[in-house]
């Protein structure tokens, strides 16, 4: 049976060069599926509010949607480390506030760790959960909960002033507590500093090679339709397959083809001829 991963397993794959494959889940079959791939670790990302709930964005994604969503995942994925997404409003608001909703993503969806957006400025947030002994996974670079204030889903540090101000807030993550961190959405190059400097795994998305990846399962899978990001590589072409499925279907049944003699549960012998006789009468 496959072994669930720890902190110090995730930190002996930076220190050997191994990378650590990850993707979200926010369903049932989708983890226990990854799960039985061999995937590292899964995400129960915010972006549930897009690939899940139709939504343009992560804000109006509430922690208890997130703690529901998680749960189902721990449950299809028992050997998998699972982090919990905090979104946005569960930490904004304070550190004791902050603090409540970590315990409760432990607590009630059984997470090994959380993560939360942001550099210095939510650097005490991330001392306090990590005091409070639970693990922080930073998230540095394109920040979807303030894509408002950064004028959309924009590749962030493509200069060097402001891939310095990322460097700095990785930094921050790092000194803060934090046992790992996410870089989303720079270039390679400044990626690739953050990884040479902090001592903790620096994982990606759209942020070039690091010490692992992370892809949201919908667009790797081919079932998002809305937009495809520029780093997402495509595995599959499921959509596809469910208007095969679902066409199939319709057609089957109109014209009478399901169900079939295959599809039905047959009477006890002997009983159907009584019914008939009754119901013939
Ligand atoms: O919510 C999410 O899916 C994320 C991705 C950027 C990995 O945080």
């Amino acid at each position: 049976m496959k072994k669930k991963l720890t902190r110090f397993d995730l930190q002996k794959m930076k220190t050997e060069g191994r990378k650590a494959v990850w993707v979200t889940a926010y369903d049932y079959i989708t983890a226990q599926l990854a799960e039985e791939a061999g995937m590292d670790m899964l995400l129960v990302g915010d972006s549930l509010g897009m690939a899940v709930y139709g939504s343009s964005g992560t804000v109006p994604v509430t922690m208890d949607q997130c703690i529901y969503h998680t749960e189902a995942v721990r449950r299809a994925a028992p050997n998998t480390f699972i982090i919990g997404d905090m979104p946005f409003g569960a930490y904004q608001v304070g550190v004791d506030d902050a603090c409540r909703n970590a315990v409760r993503f432990h607590k009630e969806a059984g997470v090994d760790c959380i993560k939360l957006e942001g550099g210095t400025r939510v650097a005490n947030v991330i001392r306090a959960i990590s005091d409070g002994g639970m693990l922080v996974m930073g998230h540095v670079g394109l920040t979807p909960q303030s894509s408002g204030a950064m004028g959309g889903f924009r590749a962030q540090g493509r200069t060097a002033d402001t891939a310095k101000a990322i460097i700095e807030d990785a930094k921050a993550v790092y000194e803060s507590g934090a046992f790992a961190l996410l870089v989303e959405g720079v270039p390679p190059e400044v990626t690739r500093v953050i990884c040479d400097q902090l001592p903790i795994p620096v994982y990606g998305i759209g942020a070039g090679d690091c010490d692992g990846q992370v892809m949201i399962c919908s667009d790797i899978l081919g079932l998002f339709q809305a937009f495809t990001p520029k780093f997402v590589k495509r595995y599959g072409n499921v959509a596809d397959e469910y208007r095969k499925v679902f066409a199939a279907y319709i057609d089957d049944v109109r014209k009478g083809a399901f169900p079939g003699d295959d599809h039905v549960y047959r009477m006890v012998e002997g009983e159907a001829a009584k019914l008939e006789a009754e119901w013939s009468k």
